[in-house]
């Protein structure tokens, strides 16, 4: 993929002797921290070791040319005016970068860039954001713009909230563009406090399973949740004096939890409250070495998020119940948004195999067509990549 999107960037925008640099940007999984981040909340995704090539080579006007090889879709775009193009499909994602590094003040000229990578598109593990961060960075990087890593995260997040329209909270961002191979972050999404935990899975796999199931109106199913959110926490705010859901406690939410008049949304609120409490948790089992009760964490993850929180759906449900009948499986839960997407596993090496067949093959009678396995390891976040010609 590498040397191919080089080739790529030479075959579709001919050869010359101005330089052509590689980035990359992997995608992410979240291992437990589901619907905490836009609630000020604990989250603790980890980068994955696929992800997204660009290759880049400025231009001395304002044209950028946009290419990649997983779509057959070509786009030029005049600096001078970005617009959002429901036409341009995946380039919006790139587009948006550049209208915010604009709207920032900063200056850069025109470039061809040349896109490809093989995180499965719209699956819940972050090709959007890995697409958005390879391209920040690349252009802070050829055009020195100074940019730091936590400042391109946030612009990355901007462009996706106000250029693309989809109202995420920080974490994908943030795990692609500060992904550290081994380790898993823990991120407190309000303040952008972090810390790395080193991911010590000896003789166990992360399986990222994914439903295949193709996932409608998942952007105001999403928005819907948030607004929900913020309605249980405006009737906590009468008692508490709090900026956020994440800051209440479980004890706390227990003793003042009637104030909230309506079930779904004290549902809603109970799930970030708990779960909130469930990442600290994990992290700990983790530092101690506990894999089992990290497991049993993700297991309680995922009945709150299917019974408070209600974002799973059958497939995901599928996935997850079929999972935990085997014996090697310690922990599986739905990662990312939900109604869709993918579930995360953490599965004993020798039991992998076993996995795969009998879960492809449970899930496929009980939906009707079968999931995708991906056996994953931690890689490191976005950043330039060397590479030799053939
Ligand atoms: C999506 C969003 C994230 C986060 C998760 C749910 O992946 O992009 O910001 O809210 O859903 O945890």
């Amino acid at each position: 993929m590498e040397i191919a999107v080089v080739e790529a960037l030479e075959k579709f925008y001919g050869k010359s002797d101005r330089e052509i640099r590689l980035f990359y940007s992997p995608g992410r999984v979240n291992l437990i921290g589901e619907h905490t981040d836009y609630n000020g909340g604990y989250v603790f995704p980890c980068a994955l070791d696929f992800g997204t090539y660009a290759a880049i080579r400025k231009r001395d006007d304002k044209k950028v040319f946009m290419a990649s090889l997983n779509f057959d879709l070509k786009v030029e775009v005049d600096l001078d005016s970005i617009f959002y193009d429901k036409e341009h499909d995946w380039a919006n994602y790139p587009k948006g970068v550049l209208k915010i590094l604009q709207e920032e003040g900063y200056e850069f000229s025109g470039f061809e860039i040349v896109f490809g990578g093989n995180i499965p598109v719209g699956a819940g593990l972050s090709s959007s954001a890995s697409i958005e961060m390879v391209t920040a960075v690349a252009v802070n990087e050829v055009f020195n713009l100074n940019i730091d890593r936590i400042n391109l995260v946030k612009l990355c997040q901007r462009a996706e909230n106000t250029f693309v329209g989809v109202n995420c909270g920080i974490m994908d961002q943030f795990a692609v563009g500060m992904g550290k191979k081994g380790h898993a972050i823990l991120l407190k999404s309000d303040t952008l406090e972090y810390s790395y935990v080193p991911l010590n899975l000896e003789g166990y796999k992360i399986l990222i399973t994914n439903t295949n199931k193709k996932r409608g109106l998942l952007d105001s199913k999403y928005n819907e949740r948030r607004s929900e959110c913020e309605k249980a926490l405006t009737y906590l705010k009468k008692a508490l004096p709090v900026k956020n859901l994440s800051e209440v406690t479980v004890e706390r939410f227990e003793e003042y939890k009637d104030l909230i008049p309506d079930e779904v949304l004290r549902k809603r609120a109970r799930h970030v409250i708990t779960e909130n409490k469930r990442v600290l948790d994990a992290v700990k089992a983790l530092n101690d070495n506990d894999i089992v009760k990290f497991g049993k964490l993700m297991i309680e993850s995922h009945n709150s998020l299917r019974n408070d929180f209600e974002v799973t759906g059958k497939e995901l449900d599928t996935l997850v119940e079929e999972a935990l009948k085997l014996k090697g499986v310690v922990g599986s839960r739905m990662t990312g948004a939900g109604f869709g997407g993918c579930t995360v596993s953490i599965v004993k090496e020798d039991a992998v195999e076993e996995f795969i067949e009998v879960v492809t093959r449970n899930y496929t009678q009980k939906i009707g067509y079968a999931p995708t396995v991906y056996i994953t390891g931690v890689g490191e976040g976005a950043g330039e990549v060397e590479y030799l010609r053939r």
